[in-house]
């Protein structure tokens, strides 16, 4: 049985001491559960939220890396650099980054490879826009999204992934898939990792889903077959919001 797993992404949000107090308050809501807690901060935040979760089952994330290890990328973090102060999660390929930051398949690919090398667990981000989802091209999109993502990873290495499915017409917007449309985009990209991978693999490997995930939605998403929990942007911004959604299956 694969685990649910719940993960929160602040996007460019939250100072230092508004971290803190959200980690503080969120913590007590979401010690029982038996999912996994995970909130993606700012770079700015990491070193905050690291010390705040501490002894507590709150996981902490970035929302994105350079694939070289260092070198002359003014402005730019590593996946070492992230791994060297306690850092688990990755979102990679979020598609506010391949949007506005000419993310690209290859990029993202490069990002993973180097995720892994640096024992950190990328969470990485799929999906189409409404034009490609009206034009019928949805699953097309969405799977080879998947497959360049995974190009040259390991079926070890490709256990420890998650992958976010995220709807681009459904991000910020309140609109979210019906649980129906979703499950079966999941299983799609299940389809694709048994492909790649086998059955045994794709199995393993937690497929969630994203996009206006909210605590009124939270259990009929996650209780389909294939979804195995969430990315969760603007409600995860909420302590309180976001313990219900943790918490969906209480
Ligand atoms: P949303 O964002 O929950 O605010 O729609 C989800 C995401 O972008 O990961």
């Amino acid at each position: 049985m694969r685990k649910k797993v719940i993960a929160g992404n602040w996007k460019m949000n939250m100072l230092p001491n508004e971290a803190i107090a959200c980690i503080e308050e969120l913590a007590p809501a979401v010690k029982d559960t038996k999912n996994e807690v995970i909130l993606c901060v700012p770079y700015t935040d990491l070193f905050y939220a690291l010390l705040a979760a501490q002894g507590t089952n709150i996981k902490i994330g970035a929302q994105n890396m350079h694939f070289e290890e260092k070198g002359a990328y003014t402005g730019e973090v590593s996946g070492q650099m992230l791994k060297s102060i306690g850092v688990e999660y990755v979102i990679i390929g979020h598609s506010e980054r391949r949007q506005y930051f000419a993310e690209t398949d290859e990029t993202v690919n490069k990002k993973i490879k180097s995720a892994l090398a640096n024992e950190l667990k990328p969470i990485v981000c799929v999906g189409e826009t409404l034009e490609q989802r009206e034009s019928g091209k949805a699953e097309e999109i969405f799977t080879t999204q998947t497959r360049k993502a995974l190009e040259g990873v390991s079926p070890e290495d490709a256990k420890k992934i998650i992958i976010a499915y995220e709807p681009i017409w459904a991000i910020g917007t309140g609109k979210t898939a019906t649980s129906e449309d979703a499950n079966n985009s999941v299983k799609a990209i299940r389809g694709e990792l048994t492909k790649l991978y086998g059955n045994s693999v794709a199995e393993e490997i937690t497929i969630q889903y994203g996009g206006s995930v909210k605590s009124s939605n939270a259990k009929e998403l996650f209780t389909t077959s294939d979804i195995d929990g969430g990315l969760v942007g603007g409600a995860s911004l909420k302590a309180d919001e976001f313990a219900k959604i943790v918490n969906f299956d209480k």
